[in-house]
């Protein structure tokens, strides 16, 4: 997709690029920004910042765009789940305000996984928040935010600055629209971090992923028998799909990758050369360097090597 005047970001590279370029400005983060009327408010509201919209929603990512036209440098998308970008592109102590207007509440019990704000997420934004940011939600559903402030209140990072109701706005959101024409009190709360606090992420060193193995004449027949072939590492796990071969001899595999509730669909390339073949993770699909992908690099090789004449 190209992008006019702000960028779709690759996320793994660009965004700490682009934190190193504007470490003197405001760093914001709205997660799931909808149509991204609230990311344009921001952006004609302040001077010295930067704005950061995370969304899983193509289609809303395309909406936004037009929104954000002519709004220059100061906002990026990025498409995919907030909890596992917040945590794997954002270093620690590197964003001022988080902003999160309206998330699905997922009210069932059986969907709760579901919620931006399960798992470990209190703990992503205690690290990637400086000292003194803020987290700020709006709601309309008050169980929700009577939750998401339980969570808060008892994380030793947070304190809890603000819940107010129906609290005068400068902007409203297409959902705040709906929820104000069917009556509902819209909730507002504001956490501050207090302390400095760290989080695990998955991926430690670079993105890149690939291995060189001495085999010979490797062909499609051979490659396609790890079809349907499973394989795990703690909450890491990885299935083997069809393979694809182009018309100068690169084979292609497709794999299914999750690492916890985060799924990839990758391809490996496998590219044959004068005295062995590469292996790497197709760069035309922006994947991570999970531990999923990489245990399924190492399966995979060693399928290669007992199915293969070694060099
Ligand atoms: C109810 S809509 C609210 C949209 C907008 N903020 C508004 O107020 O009109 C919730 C949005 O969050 C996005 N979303 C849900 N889960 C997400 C996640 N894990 N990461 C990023 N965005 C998410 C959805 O795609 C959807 O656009």
């Amino acid at each position: 997709m190209m992008l006019a005047d702000h960028v779709l970001l690759d996320p793994y590279s660009d965004v700490s690029m682009v934190l190193r370029e504007n470490e003197d400005k405001k760093i914001m983060v709205e997660i799931g920004f909808g149509n991204g009327e609230f990311l344009a408010f921001l952006a004609d509201e302040h001077m010295d910042f930067v704005c950061f919209g995370i969304e899983v929603s193509k289609k809303c990512i395309q909406k936004a765009s037009k929104k954000l036209k002519n709004k220059g440098e100061k906002v990026y998308l990025m498409l995919g789940d907030a909890k596992f970008l917040l945590r794997e592109c954002f270093l620690d102590e590197t964003i001022d305000h988080i902003y999160m207007n309206f998330p699905c509440p997922w009210p069932k019990t059986k969907h709760e996984k579901r919620r931006v704000t399960s798992g470990d997420f209190p703990d992503v934004l205690a690290s990637v928040l400086k000292i003194g940011g803020i987290f700020e939600v709006v709601t309309d559903d008050e169980n929700y935010a009577i939750e998401i402030k339980e969570i808060f209140s008892s994380h030793k990072i947070f304190d809890c600055l603000c819940h107010n109701l129906n609290e005068p706005r400068k902007i409203s959101t297409k959902y705040e629209r709906k929820w104000k024409k069917e009556g509902k009190t819209i909730h507002t709360l504001r956490f501050i971090k207090t302390q400095k606090s760290t989080t695990y992420r998955m991926i430690e060193e670079g993105n890149e992923v690939h291995a060189v193995i001495k085999i010979n004449g490797l062909t499609r027949d051979v490659l396609s028998k790890i079809k349907g072939i499973c394989g795990a590492n703690g909450p890491s796990r990885w299935r083997f799909g069809d393979c694809f071969e182009s018309s100068d001899r690169i084979l292609l595999l497709e794999v299914a990758v999750s690492d916890g509730d985060f799924y990839q669909q990758i391809y490996f390339r496998l590219i044959p050369r004068k005295d062995d073949l590469l292996v790497k993770v197709d760069p035309a699909v922006k994947a991570f360097a999970t531990p999923s992908v990489k245990g399924a690099l190492e399966d995979l090789c060693g399928f290669l090597k007992s199915n293969s004449t070694l060099k």
